[in-house]
């Protein structure tokens, strides 16, 4: 798939509903499966990710039907799961993959685990090495740097063995896996990370009576004298931060009348994209605050003609806090006066693309000048000048993908973004929501 996109002539103008948080869509999924009780899930995201996370849960027991808006999953408990009778396929998702990992790790059968081309390359030992360490059995590919999916999980004959785990990464996902593995160990199983990763899972699974308790930056189950229930009624799964981000952005350089998204998932772990944004004086409000279930959630306002932003550093917490959105915020950059630095953010290179290279392979299609480094970029922004119109390829990166498009808007030319089909893993409506806000997009 081939997005067009031709330079913005007006302000972007309008309200979108954003489809549901993917992290929280995975969560919503993948616990309901361990729920005693049926779960109603409100608000999940049409996304092909989420979809195999859907998938997964079904071939490990779930039943999941339709009511109206929501999805009603009944699940197996964590102690019914049956065992699949094919290889399950998690598609382009790290999510998927590696908290099946750890929710598998302690069961009694094995389940092979495999992915599309990006997802094979992706480092597994992260999860792999933890839940080997409670005495789960993983194997994967590979002998060299790193562990690649096809992945076998399990079987195991006994209960796994609790650990007190340093996390080497910020990474939810790791976290995830450990916490999951964790309900099947016995005594207490605690993560320390080494800075912010997103909390969802603490969250969710607290809703579900896990036996978890957070302190700043480590996680414990303690499943002493625990008895392994876990239930709840329902999820509400809040619009997705990451996939609002590359609207917010577009209406920054572009200028809006004024551009509503209501109902994004506002948790602290998540907006460190806003925190960056507002640091380079773009001016972004959040309406209507409110809890949705363990979430906060909040209107996104952008209002008013383009305004100048200034460069500005990303490091530390606000880089593991803006993980996903470092590719749409490298576009701001680019529209910056001055220069952006992105440090600490290694994590980029094992993403869906190694998105160090794809960002700036993006911003020089663009004739924007940066410069690599081992754990970021150095962005010099061009404010005064429209960018040049470019062809980007998008490396099967959905978030390279967007963030072209967004681009594109502020080009002295047409653009096109070239391998974006897997836009649809995330935000399948991408191109039809920028062009209802006023843009000229199209996708072939
Ligand atoms: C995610 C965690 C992050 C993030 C990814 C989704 C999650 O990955 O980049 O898009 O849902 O837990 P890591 O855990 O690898 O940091």
């Amino acid at each position: 798939m081939k997005l067009y996109v031709e330079p913005a002539t007006r302000p972007l103008s309008g309200t979108v509903t954003i489809p549901g948080d993917k992290s929280i869509g995975h969560r919503a999924l993948l616990f309901s499966l361990l729920s005693q009780t049926p779960i109603r899930v409100l608000g999940l995201g049409d996304g092909a990710d989420n979809g195999r996370s859907a998938k997964a849960i079904a071939a490990l027991g779930a039943r999941i039907e339709r009511d109206g808006a929501a999805l009603v999953i009944t699940g197996t408990g964590l102690d019914g799961m049956c065992r699949p009778t094919m290889h399950v396929d998690c598609g382009n998702s790290g999510t998927t993959i590696r908290l099946l990992c750890g929710l598998l790790a302690g069961q009694r059968f094995a389940t092979t685990l495999v992915g599309d081309e990006s997802l094979s390359k992706r480092p597994m030992r992260r999860v792999i090495e933890p839940l080997a360490m409670m005495g789960a059995h993983i194997t994967g590919q590979g002998t060299g740097a790193d562990v690649t999916p096809p992945l076998t999980v399990g079987p195991v004959d006994r209960a796994l063995t609790a650990i007190d785990y340093k996390l080497p990464m910020a990474s939810a996902q790791v976290k995830t896996a450990i916490l999951l593995a964790g309900l099947s160990a016995a005594g207490e199983t605690s993560v320390t990370e080494p800075g912010p990763s997103r909390d969802h899972s603490e969250r969710m699974l607290a809703y579900l009576g896990a036996p978890l308790v957070t302190h700043g930056l480590r996680t414990t189950i303690d499943t002493r004298g625990w008895n392994r229930h876990l239930a709840g009624s329902g999820f509400e799964v809040p619009a997705d931060p990451s996939s609002s981000a590359f609207l917010v952005a577009a209406a920054l350089i572009a200028g809006a009348g004024e551009v509503r998204l209501p109902n994004i998932c506002v948790n602290p772990t998540r907006t460190g994209f806003l925190d960056a944004i507002k640091a380079m004086g773009g001016a972004v409000e959040l309406e209507d605050p409110r809890m949705a279930g363990p979430e906060p959630v909040a209107t996104v306002v952008v209002r008013g003609a383009a305004r100048e932003l200034r460069g500005t550093e990303i490091a530390g917490d606000l880089a593991v806090r803006s993980i996903d959105e470092l590719p749409i915020l490298a576009i701001l950059a680019a529209r910056a006066r001055g220069t952006t630095v992105v440090r600490n953010a290694e994590e980029l290179k094992v993403k869906e693309s190694d998105r160090i290279a794809t960002t700036c392979a993006m911003l020089r299609a663009f004739g924007i000048a940066c410069e690599i480094h081992e754990d970021g970029f150095t962005v010099e922004g061009r404010p005064d000048r429209p960018f040049d119109p470019a062809r980007v390829h998008a490396q099967g990166d959905h978030r390279i993908a967007m963030a072209a498009a967004v681009a594109g808007l502020v080009a002295s030319g047409a653009t096109q973004v070239d391998d974006a089909d897997n836009v649809a893993t995330s935000y399948p409506g991408f191109a039809s929501a920028l062009s209802g806000l006023g843009a000229t997009i199209r996708s072939e």
